[in-house]
């Protein structure tokens, strides 16, 4: 059976709806309030484990702020966990998530616990990490660390899918070791240093990161679905109209979508297809992982 891992952040999220976004200096209600599970990583996993994927997430939540409910709650939903330590004394990561009636989101977090997966944590980790064939990373742990296990991975021939998100750089190197790279527009735009408004620049720029040595780009461009560009291949995979209600972890669901798609043995058309289907239903209510599917109800709104 094909195994993913997932290396990356668990966050606290302190979500609230709101009728327009503040203006600098200006304070505004919320409509609501939740405190729900979130973080890039973890997000990824859940949804995987939703899904009926074999996946193990390898991370750090701290004591404070719920951070032993959330590790039982991937549990529940049959992610392995015993990668994931509890730091003492500790706020895990916090995301502050503000979502406005058009179905946008602006976000701050603060990394806690994601910041102290370091080396020498994925040094004993190890045993459990590379006993995985499908790896997904991004950009909530320290850049360093990602890179480490990166260049180790690629040694043994493990397939690496990297979303790098929030939008930075990283350093060069990690594109050798990447086959599938899928930043959203801004992340793109960010990456290659070109505006995007046309087809024809989305071209451009994802030719950039191939030109570093990615072997794959899948450019994801929310409603419009998203773009596969390799060298000398260009298409195009229309997204899914839904009633959005919040867009927050609509890319970690797309990654996890296509994670699974590609183990199930599918190619990369039909596995960004599936993870266009994840990544709507997963926008359909308020909370990163609130509405991310199961197999069967991804299959249901396919049909
Ligand atoms: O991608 C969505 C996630 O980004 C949120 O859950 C939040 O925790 C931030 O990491």
């Amino acid at each position: 059976m094909t195994r993913i891992c997932v290396i990356g952040s668990l966050n606290i999220d302190l979500v609230a709806p709101v009728k327009e976004f503040p203006r600098i200096g200006e304070t505004v209600n919320a409509l609501d309030f939740d405190i729900t599970e979130g973080g890039k990583g973890a997000n990824q996993a859940y949804a995987l484990g939703k899904l009926g994927a074999d996946v193990r997430m390898v991370g750090k939540l701290g004591d404070k702020l719920r951070g032993h409910h959330y590790k039982e709650k991937l549990q529940e939903n049959s992610v392995k966990c015993d990668t994931v330590r509890i730091e003492k004394d500790k706020y895990p990561g916090l995301a502050i998530v503000c979502v406005n009636q058009e179905s946008e989101n602006i976000l701050i977090v603060h990394s806690g616990t994601n910041g102290l997966v370091d080396i020498d944590y994925i040094k004993e980790q190890w045993g459990q990490i590379v006993d995985n064939d499908i790896f997904l990373f991004q950009q909530e742990i320290p850049a360093e660390t990602n890179k480490y296990i990166m260049k180790k991975l690629a040694s043994k021939e493990k397939t690496i899918i990297f979303d790098p998100a929030p939008a930075r750089h990283f350093s060069d190197e990690i594109y050798n070791y990447i086959d599938i790279i899928t930043p959203n527009e801004t992340e793109l735009e960010t990456l290659s240093d070109i505006k995007l408004n046309t087809e024809n620049d989305f071209k451009k720029a994802a030719d950039r990161l191939l030109a570093k040595g990615a072997r794959t780009v899948i450019a994801k461009a929310g409603k419009k679905g998203a773009y596969i560009i390799e060298k000398k291949k260009f298409n195009h995979i229309p997204g899914y109209e839904v009633e959005a209600i919040d867009p927050t972890a609509a890319g970690d669901s797309f990654n996890a979508g296509l994670a699974y798609s590609l183990k199930e043995g599918k190619d990369i058309v039909e596995a960004v297809m599936f993870a266009n289907a994840v990544a709507a239903l997963s926008t359909t209510a308020l909370g990163a992982q609130k509405a991310m599917p199961t197999i069967d109800e991804v299959e249901e709104f396919r049909n």
